[in-house]
């Protein structure tokens, strides 16, 4: 099953990330796939002078297993970022931020020399956009950007926080708060064609923080599971 082929794909970046020299630093990202890697790098910790981590999160799961976790202003190169997507395409171009942490997992793979994507198959598509582009925005801009998102064809909605018992009887439409205090606009039924420009466009609109399109921050390597074990693609 797909918690399998999480597993299978984080002892896979496990490995790769091994050849690295020992003593650098390692740029780590966010969500259950990203997890499974973590959980599988725990015992080689040593290997690392540190990590840089792209979440709350993250960083609250590397602290627990002892690994550092360092300042990405006090870092001036870091190697790899390891990172799972919500959907990646056959250049390497990805969709991210179905857990809302675009805005720092894209300041850490700006950082890094390569970008290790780490997935099952299900997340492999011809073209991107089936899932749902996030855009986190400055709160007090989420009209403005809303009406300007639109404009692409897509039906945007304002993300939820997922509301627990006692939320759903007081404040059943809270919206999800990123760690960085944004709000995330989901843009869906968008057929992305060309990504780099869609990218850099949606960039341009006053109050978006972050768009959760990697096609200028892609990946440089692929290792993604399937029943039949791990690939390894590079773009
Ligand atoms: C987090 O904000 C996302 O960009 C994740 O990298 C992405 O949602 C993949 O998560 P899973 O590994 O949980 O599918």
């Amino acid at each position: 099953n797909q918690d399998q082929l999480k597993l299978l794909v984080g002892q896979a970046a496990c490995e790769e990330v091994l050849r690295l020299p020992r003593g650098q630093i390692l740029g780590i990202g966010t969500g259950s796939t990203a997890n499974c890697f973590i959980d599988a790098l725990a015992p080689y910790k040593d290997h690392f002078a540190g990590t840089v981590s792209s979440s709350n999160a993250t960083t609250g799961r590397l602290l627990k297993h002892g690994f550092k976790v360092l300042d990405p202003n006090e870092v001036s190169t870091l190697p790899a970022y390891v990172d799972g997507a919500d959907e990646i395409d056959g250049s390497g171009n990805m969709i991210k931020g179905g857990g809302g942490a675009l805005t720092r997992e894209k300041i850490i793979a700006s950082m890094a020399q390569q970008f290790i994507c780490i997935c099952d198959s299900s997340k492999q598509v011809k073209s991107l956009g089936g899932f749902a582009l996030p855009v986190e925005v400055i709160p007090l801009a989420k009209g403005a950007v809303q009406r300007e998102l639109e404009k692409l064809g897509g039906t945007v909605s304002l993300r939820l926080a997922k509301a627990t018992r006692e939320d759903l009887d007081q404040t059943p439409s809270a919206p999800f708060v990123t760690d960085n205090g944004g709000w995330i606009l989901d843009i869906s039924g968008l057929k992305i064609t060309n990504p780099l420009k869609l990218e850099s466009e949606i960039n341009q609109i006053a109050g978006v923080i972050t768009v959760g399109l990697f096609a200028k921050e892609k990946a440089d390597i692929l290792l993604v599971s399937n029943e039949s074990g791990v690939s390894r693609l590079t773009f």
